[in-house]
C-alpha cells in the first residue's frame, strides 16, 4: 500500500506536446552549444568510413557493404538522428551488428579513427558530443556482440581518454 507521502511525490502525466517540446529545448541547447549542423554530419560521415575502408582491421567486415552511397546516405541520417534528433534514421543498428566477427579490438579501432576524424573536423564541443555517443553505443554494440557469441564484455569505453 502506498504511504500519502508516495502519492502526492507522483508527477502528473506529461503529454506528448509537453514532452516534444522538452526534447526540442534539449536539442536546440545542444545545437546552440555545439554548432553541429548537417553539413557537419555528412562531413564527418564520409571521412570516416573513407578512413575505414583504408583500415586494415576494419576494412575485412566492411566488404559486406554492397551500396557505399546508401551506406553512408544511411549513416547521415543515422548521426542526425541521434545528435539532431531529426528521426531521418529507421533501422535496427543492433541487429545489424550482432552478426559480425567483431571483438573489442575492432571497437577499439573503430572509435580510434571516428575520435581522430571528429576531432579534425568539428570543434572541440562538438566532437566531444559526437564522441561521447559513440562510445556509448560502441559499449552497447560490443556488450551485445560479445553476448551474442557466448562472451561477457562490460562498458569501458566511456572511460578512454
Ligand atoms: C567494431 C565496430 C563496428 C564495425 C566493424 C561496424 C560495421 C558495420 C557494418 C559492416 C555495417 C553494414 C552492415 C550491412 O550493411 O550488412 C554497419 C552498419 C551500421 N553501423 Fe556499424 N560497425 C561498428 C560500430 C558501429 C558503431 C559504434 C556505430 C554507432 C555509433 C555504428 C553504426 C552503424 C549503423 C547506424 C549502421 C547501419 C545499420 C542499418 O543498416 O540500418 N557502427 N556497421
Amino acid at each position: 500500500m502506498q504511504t500519502k507521502k508516495q502519492m502526492s511525490d507522483r508527477q502528473p502525466p506529461v503529454s506528448a506536446e509537453e514532452q516534444a517540446a522538452r526534447r526540442n529545448l534539449l536539442v536546440q541547447d545542444v545545437i546552440e552549444r555545439t554548432g553541429i549542423t548537417e553539413g557537419m554530419i555528412a562531413e564527418l560521415v564520409t571521412r570516416f568510413y573513407a578512413r575505414v575502408q583504408q583500415d586494415a582491421l576494419l576494412a575485412p567486415i566492411f566488404t559486406r557493404v554492397q551500396d557505399w552511397d546508401d551506406h553512408l546516405a544511411r549513416l547521415k541520417n543515422f548521426w542526425s538522428s541521434v545528435v539532431l534528433t531529426t528521426g531521418r534514421y529507421h533501422g535496427q543498428p543492433m541487429r545489424t551488428h550482432l552478426p559480425l566477427p567483431v571483438a573489442g579490438d575492432h571497437f577499439d579501432r573503430w572509435l580510434d579513427l571516428f575520435e581522430k576524424t571528429a576531432r579534425e573536423v568539428c570543434p572541440p564541443a562538438a566532437a566531444a558530443h559526437f564522441i561521447d555517443k559513440a562510445r556509448r553505443i560502441a559499449d552497447s554494440f560490443e556488450m551485445a556482440t560479445a553476448t551474442q557469441a557466448g562472451r561477457i564484455a562490460s562498458p569501458r569505453h566511456i572511460f578512454r581518454s
